[in-house]
């Protein structure tokens, strides 16, 4: 059996700041059953520790040295669902309160891929595949041909590209203090960027196949305008490149077993399992109480990628309508800060809630007649496709992901899972927005078809996990 080995900056069952947790903690068990062996590797942080580090099985200390960076690094395990998750401890890196944006990201990353390579070579793991995902493993595929080419089984390299707005670009010195590979990278210009290098531009560049998680944003980097700077660099890269459509974990994320919700519910009980959870939510936040009014929703990071901004422009008309809006993020600042306003303005219409909160979000999907995400981009979207799952109609942009997984509404042939718009403009949004609305007030049958059909939508990974296998087995021979 082929060993694939993860590695990632975050993923469930131990930490999630956003799809990517998703992915890790959902993709390693649909590729096993492929017939791979798969594993994981990741930083333990703080949470992870306060949280189960009694649970952990201490597999082996070991010293990594490279540059400035003269430690150890203890690697702890644990078996979930017949996967095997390693944990990279070094309590002064990892063991902070959030997770990334510090100072250090550059050092604290670098420590981390030598410490998974070093893990590797103390065969704690020997993969035969190393899938590697975003900057913070974008060294990966480079040290494996490189530094440690003679200490290794030489491995097939997978990098996968979740939002190439993220770059791990750092100052060039950090090649020579935590990188441990010569100033010539810089010099002739293989990994730099923007002045300085750029981790994920190693990534792209230095692995055997490069993907990205949806087939439309794996075109769209390849343009200026979604490119992010790296368009020249990914399309150098053009035949290894490939868009695999994210799925979810559908055992975890189903109404019909969901602990988090008061009303479990089926496609058979829909409608009044959609009703029981609005109440329920609308309780639970101080909404007025009322099944029949289109409850929108919205559950996202808050930065300027998830379209917010239109939502916030809109807000003065769309108020006025007949509809009730709950939001649940964290992000930016100033979203938030904007998004504080709406309680006080709308009374028992609006709510937000600042922070994140795993539990409320699975009531809030389950509560929802409509999820938001007017993205200006959006890699692929995972909140699309677990609002479908739950009944919940995605209105989205139609960029990246959410252009692949949402089919629009057609009110001729009642075809459709959601609600789409393109501009990025706030008069489209309002103008999708009112369709949604009148469709919910006027046209009810049509509404509950769509919701039918965003139901039955397959999300599980079931299709793209046969996708990576395939590229996989294909490179393996
Ligand atoms: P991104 O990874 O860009 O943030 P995705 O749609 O791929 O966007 O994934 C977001 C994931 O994070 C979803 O599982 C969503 O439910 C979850 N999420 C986002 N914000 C919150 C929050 N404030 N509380 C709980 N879950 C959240
Ligand atoms: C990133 C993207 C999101 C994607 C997720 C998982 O966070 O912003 O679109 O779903 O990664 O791949």
């Amino acid at each position: 059996m082929k060993k694939i080995l993860f590695v990632a900056s975050e993923g469930l069952p131990f930490i999630k700041t956003g799809g990517l947790a998703d992915v890790i903690g959902s993709l390693p068990k649909a590729l096993k059953d492929e017939g791979f062996d798969v594993s994981v590797v990741m930083p333990l942080y703080l949470k992870t520790a306060k949280s189960v580090h009694h649970t952990l099985k201490k597999e082996k200390t070991f010293n990594v040295e490279v540059g400035i960076i003269r430690t150890i690094a203890t690697i702890y395990s644990k078996d979930v669902d017949g996967i095997t998750y390693y944990l990279v401890e070094h309590a002064p890196y990892f063991e902070r309160d959030g997770y990334y944006g510090y100072g250090d990201d550059g050092e604290r990353f670098a420590f981390f891929q030598h410490a998974v390579l070093r893990m590797i070579e103390e065969k704690i793991v020997i993969p035969d595949v190393i899938h590697s995902h975003d900057w913070h493993a974008g060294l990966i595929s480079l040290l494996a041909k490189t530094t440690y080419a003679k200490r290794i089984k030489t491995p097939l390299t997978l990098f996968t590209i979740h939002n190439l707005l993220f770059q791990g670009n750092f100052p060039a010195s950090i090649l020579d203090s935590c990188v441990g590979l010569p100033m010539s990278y810089y010099h002739e210009g293989q990994l730099r960027f923007k002045d300085g290098i750029s981790f994920m531009k190693a990534g792209i560049l230095y692995s055997d196949i490069v993907t990205t998680v949806s087939k439309t944003y794996a075109n769209e980097i390849l343009t200026p305008e979604f490119g992010e700077k790296m368009e020249y660099i990914l399309s150098l890269r053009r035949d290894d490149l490939f868009g695999i459509v994210n799925g979810i974990d559908v055992d975890s994320w189903d109404p019909k077993t969901d602990t988090h919700l008061s009303s479990n519910y089926d496609l058979k009980t829909v409608t009044k399992g959609k009703k029981a959870n609005k109440l329920a939510i609308q309780k639970e936040l101080g909404l007025r109480e009322d099944p029949d009014v289109m409850l929108v929703s919205m559950v996202s990071r808050l930065t300027d990628q998830k379209g917010v901004n239109l939502l916030l422009q809109a807000m003065g008309d769309i108020m006025g309508w007949e509809i009730q809006l709950v939001v649940l993020g964290t992000g930016d600042a100033h979203i938030e800060n904007d998004l504080k306003a709406i309680e006080f303005r709308y009374p028992r219409r609006a709510v937000f809630y600042c922070g994140y909160n795993e539990a409320l979000a699975h009531r809030i999907y389950a509560g929802s007649d409509i999820l938001l995400m007017p993205s200006a981009f959006e890699p692929c979207g995972i909140s699309q496709l677990i609002a479908m799952r739950y009944g919940t109609l995605p209105l989205v942009r139609e960029t990246g992901g959410l252009k692949d997984t949402v089919i629009p509404y057609n009110q001729f042939t009642k075809e459709g899972t959601g609600f789409t718009f393109y501009p990025m403009n706030v008069n489209d949004f309002k103008h999708v927005l009112w369709l949604a609305l009148e469709t919910f007030t006027y046209r009810m049958d049509d509404f509950k078809t769509l919701r039918k059909s965003a139901m039955t939508k397959d999300v599980s990974w079931q299709k793209s996990a046969k996708e990576y296998a395939e590229i996989i087995n294909m490179r393996l021979k």
